[in-house]
């Protein structure tokens, strides 16, 4: 992951720099750093931490150049340390690069290069590059295409993925940016260039974006840009205005984007539903899937692709889907069905399913996918991300950016749209018509159902500071309320690092019941089905271990007395919206209890926002 922004123009680039790197933050705060061309010599500052500590730092020593590059990193190769965060400089001195990505062969590469006498400072992959460039450079007969050449030739020797930018002593007005695996666009201004790992690192200032394709370099001046392929053939460049690629985000009143974005799904899901069913009230009607309707009504099979929160969101998916529609549905994690040998029988419909649109491993599980010839289908939030482009058709989550690095909109907009689709296939096949109208009104009904909640945040607060101290947590349900218990799970480690598990209700007898003490809250979502009363029977063997038990309930669900320890009611609501209630207070209870620790919970440690690395 990380953030790369590069500017090469008429105007002082410190400042662009600093503040595209602020926009990028989201991918990455372990460290940033800059660096500008200075006539004869590079001017750098690096900092561990986030991008305002570099501001600080380099307060004190403005620079007045018009070329730079700058990165915020997550760290893959070497501790979040001065020398390795990047800028890094090559042994010469002459060449400056930022590497988003991981160079899987760098340790041969660095071999190579330690045995010809170059030494090097940092432990990442990227200084490799970076001193590949230099030696490729130092072996060439230099004429005025040193500075591409060397670029190309280093590039074409490394392995796994990359997206760069890098400056040269001897070039003081170029900038040459190269993608392959991770995103890079260009940004097209009046006066200046750009160029970035995503187009909000320039909006306001680049009118036009041109995004890289695999393989492509960008080679910018401050008033032209040309691309070229890996092997030095020019490319076409599409643009794109920028102002229909990136929206600007503000906090509001809220104190988090992560408070921010959970209160703000009612409006969410109402962009995400609007004008996507049929006029007869009955089905769904999604945009980007009708090219393809023969291949929806003849599928014989649905493979989802996702990481993290999304797939949590496919899962459930997968059970309203397998109800709704008869289609049998599988849910991968990305990073797996890359590499399994996964039989391709009958017609299988891929979806990949990402809110960034960029995050690597489900795009490669894309791409391997359409090398075998598969449909590939994408939902993802952000317009023009990686994915949007690579699938062969899809749909847009429409909720607005989402920046706190705990999915939560995300997640409610992509299960909504699985059931959209579920009752769209479920149409095509058995689904009648009746049935059709009862979902429609149910999830036109979803938004204000999902103010109700919110608005009973006050109790969720107040549980959470009741089970401040727990450092084991387990979240069970059962069918689609078991994604939302891993969900659940997911939400309270990743911000407030206290450990918990997601497991089937009926699971926990077959092991995790040996975790269960009074100190082990266990949070139970209880369904408003025939399951309830077996549900409600796993509550009471946690009690029965004087386990503390909270229950998740719809409304007209009786809790016999003494099986759970706090109820939290939900309405009564059509099964294909229930999940996305129950997830609610889960986002709540996780908000709270890291606020209630005094954590960041918008940039919680280790992660970032976009993982655009394997
Ligand atoms: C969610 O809270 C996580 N930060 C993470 O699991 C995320 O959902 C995952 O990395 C996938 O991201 P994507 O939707 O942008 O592909
Ligand atoms: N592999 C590089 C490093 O560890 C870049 C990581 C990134 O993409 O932030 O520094």
């Amino acid at each position: 992951m990380c953030g790369i922004v590069g500017y090469i123009g008429k105007g002082v680039a410190q400042e662009v720099l600093l503040d595209g790197l602020r926009r990028l933050e989201y991918r990455g705060y372990d460290s940033a750093g800059v660096a500008f061309h200075e006539g004869h010599q590079f001017f750098m500052a690096r900092e561990t931490g986030r991008v305002g500590n570099l501001a600080q730092s380099i307060q004190r020593k403005c620079s007045s150049a018009s070329l730079g590059i700058a990165h915020t990193r997550w760290a893959t190769h070497g501790p979040v340390t001065v020398s390795n965060t990047h800028p890094h400089v090559s042994y010469d001195g002459k060449f400056i690069i930022v590497h988003n990505g991981v160079i899987e062969n760098f340790f041969s590469l660095k071999r190579f290069l330690s045995q010809k006498k170059i030494e090097f400072t940092s432990e990442t992959d990227s200084e490799v590059l970076c001193n590949l460039i230099a030696y490729n450079y130092s072996i060439l007969q230099s004429d005025g295409d040193g500075f591409i050449e060397s670029v190309r030739m280093a590039l074409s020797k490394c392995s796994g993925a990359y997206g760069i930018a890098v400056i040269c002593l001897d070039y003081p007005n170029t900038l040459i940016g190269a993608r392959r695996g991770s995103p890079l666009v260009v940004g097209l201004g009046e006066d200046a260039n750009f160029i970035a790992s995503d187009a909000s690192a320039f909006v306001g200032r680049a009118k036009d974006a041109v995004f890289l394709k695999d393989g492509e370099l960008a080679i910018l001046t401050g008033t032209d840009f040309r691309i070229t392929t890996s092997e030095g053939q020019e490319a076409q460049a599409v643009t794109q205005p920028v102002d229909q690629i990136s929206e600007e985000v503000d906090l509001g009143d809220f104190d988090s984007f992560m408070e921010k974005e959970i209160f703000e799904q009612p409006l969410a899901l109402r962009n995400t539903l609007r004008g996507r069913f049929g006029d007869d009230g009955t089905t769904a009607k999604l945009g980007g899937l009708e090219g393809h309707q023969d291949e929806l009504r003849n599928l014989d099979r649905i493979i989802f692709i996702a990481c993290g929160t999304a797939r949590h969101a496919c899962m459930v998916g997968e059970y309203l889907i397998e109800r709704l529609a008869r289609v049998p549905v599988e849910v991968e994690h990305a990073s797996e069905f890359r590499y399994r040998n996964s039989p391709n029988v009958g017609n299988s419909l891929v979806i990949a399913v990402s809110q960034s649109g960029e995050t690597l491993d489900t795009l490669e599980a894309v791409r391997e996918a359409k090398t075998k010839g598969l449909l590939t289908l994408g939902i993802t939030n952000v317009v023009g991300s990686t994915l949007a482009r690579e699938t062969d058709g899809g749909v847009y989550q429409r909720v607005g950016p989402e920046i706190g690095v705990a999915s939560t909109k995300a997640f409610s907009s992509q299960a909504c749209l699985c059931a959209m689709l579920g009752l769209a296939l479920g149409r095509m096949r058995d689904l009648s018509p009746v049935d059709g109208r009862s979902i429609v009104d149910a999830l036109n009904g979803l938004p204000n159902l999902v103010s109700e909640v919110l608005q009973q945040g006050e109790q969720i607060r107040e549980l959470a500071m009741k089970y401040a101290n727990a450092e084991h947590l387990l979240f069970l349900g059962r069918q689609s309320l078991y994604p939302v218990a891993l969900e659940g799970a997911l939400k309270l480690k990743e911000i407030s690092y206290a450990h918990a598990e997601g497991y089937p209700a009926a699971e926990l007898k077959h092991g995790p019941i040996a975790l269960i003490n009074t100190e082990c809250p266990s949070v139970f979502m209880v369904e408003g089905t025939e399951l309830s009363a077996k549900t409600i029977a796993n509550m009471q063997e946690v009690k029965a271990r004087k386990g503390p038990v909270i229950a998740i309930v719809p409304q007209s669900v009786e809790i016999p007395e003494g099986s759970a320890d706090d109820v939290f009611r939900l309405p009564d609501a059509h099964e294909v919206v229930r999940p996305i209630l129950a997830n609610l207070p889960l986002q709540l209870f996780a908000y709270h209890f890291a606020r209630l620790r005094g954590l960041d919970v918008d940039k919680p440690r280790n992660l970032a926002k976009s993982v655009t690395v394997e």
